[in-house]
């Protein structure tokens, strides 16, 4: 029996990867902010709902606490929660900008320290880290999210050699989009307002489009049984997108998704 602790399963990919591992025998240890809110009406021996807060590290301890009590070791760390911020970077207040690399690259750093430490008491474990197509591409007004992401994509492939020697893999997934209740807190300036509307506006009528967050969740069972030492894993429409831009030069990749955001 094995036991994994995912992030921010109150909705979205996270919700789907707790039931997609659940189903697939798991013992799941799902967070939230508020436990309550996590896979409403399921009643399983196997899953326990702990309260854990990117931005409280007391509860990211206490949460490892509560799953190790309860299940002893924890084999897998999926890192899920996250939010989004964007706009023109001018917009952005700098109180803003911290708030959302403090959830989504202190936070997530946070949780793996909890995780190495754990598992490396264990002898093993895996990591996985949930980016997006906007860790590994630059996208028009998405610059905090992108440097989030960025960031964890880079943690994680530094970590992929510090925890290598303690039997301990990570692996990243890089979703494009996908058809949750996840949104951009969105800031506006009127020099940027044309493009910056018609970037937004692309992005709402894509994610309308999306594949809904089970095919993530397929993608993050996937990488739960690939043994390999493979790091990064799309899902979703990053899959074509992230074949483009390893195949594209630099500067026809830029032009292909100016013109898919209808910048000049
Ligand atoms: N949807 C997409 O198109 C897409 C594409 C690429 C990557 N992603 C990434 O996929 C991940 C999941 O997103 P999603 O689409 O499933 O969105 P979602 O439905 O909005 O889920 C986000 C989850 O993060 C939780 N969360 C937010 N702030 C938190 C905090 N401070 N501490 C702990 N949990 C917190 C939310 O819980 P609360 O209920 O407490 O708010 C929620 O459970 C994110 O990392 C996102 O960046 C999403």
């Amino acid at each position: 029996m094995h036991t994994v602790l995912i992030t921010g399963t109150s909705s979205g990919i996270g919700e789907a990867a707790a039931k997609a591992l659940l189903a697939d025998g798991w013992n799941v240890v799902a967070t939230a902010r508020d436990p309550a809110t996590v896979l409403r009406g399921v009643e399983n021996p196997r899953l326990l709902r702990v309260r854990l807060d990117l931005t409280d590290t007391q509860s990211i301890a206490t949460a490892f606490e509560a799953a190790s009590s309860q299940f002893s070791a924890i084999d897998l760390v999926v890192n899920n929660a996250g939010i989004g911020l964007g706009g023109p970077l001018e917009a952005v207040s700098l109180d803003q900008l911290r708030e959302h690399l403090e959830v989504n690259v202190v936070g997530v750093a946070a949780v793996c320290q909890a995780a190495a430490a754990h598992m490396r008491s264990h002898g093993k474990g895996l990591i996985i880290n949930v980016t997006s197509l906007a860790g590994r591409a630059g996208i028009p007004f998405l610059a905090p999210y992108c440097a989030a992401k960025f960031a964890v994509e880079g943690l994680t492939e530094a970590l992929y050699y510090e925890l290598r020697p303690f039997s301990i893999r990570v692996k990243l997934i890089e979703p494009g989009g996908a058809r949750t209740k996840f949104s951009h807190l969105w800031a506006s300036h009127p020099a940027y307002s044309s493009a910056a509307d018609d970037v937004r506006q692309t992005m709402i009528t894509g994610a309308e489009k999306a594949a809904p967050p089970e095919r993530v969740a397929e993608v993050i069972l996937a990488a739960t049984k690939d043994n390999s030492d493979r790091l990064r894993y799309a899902a979703t429409d990053a899959v074509p997108a992230l074949r483009m831009l390893r195949l594209l030069p630099d500067w026809a990749w830029r032009k292909v998704l100016s013109k898919g955001f209808g910048l000049k």
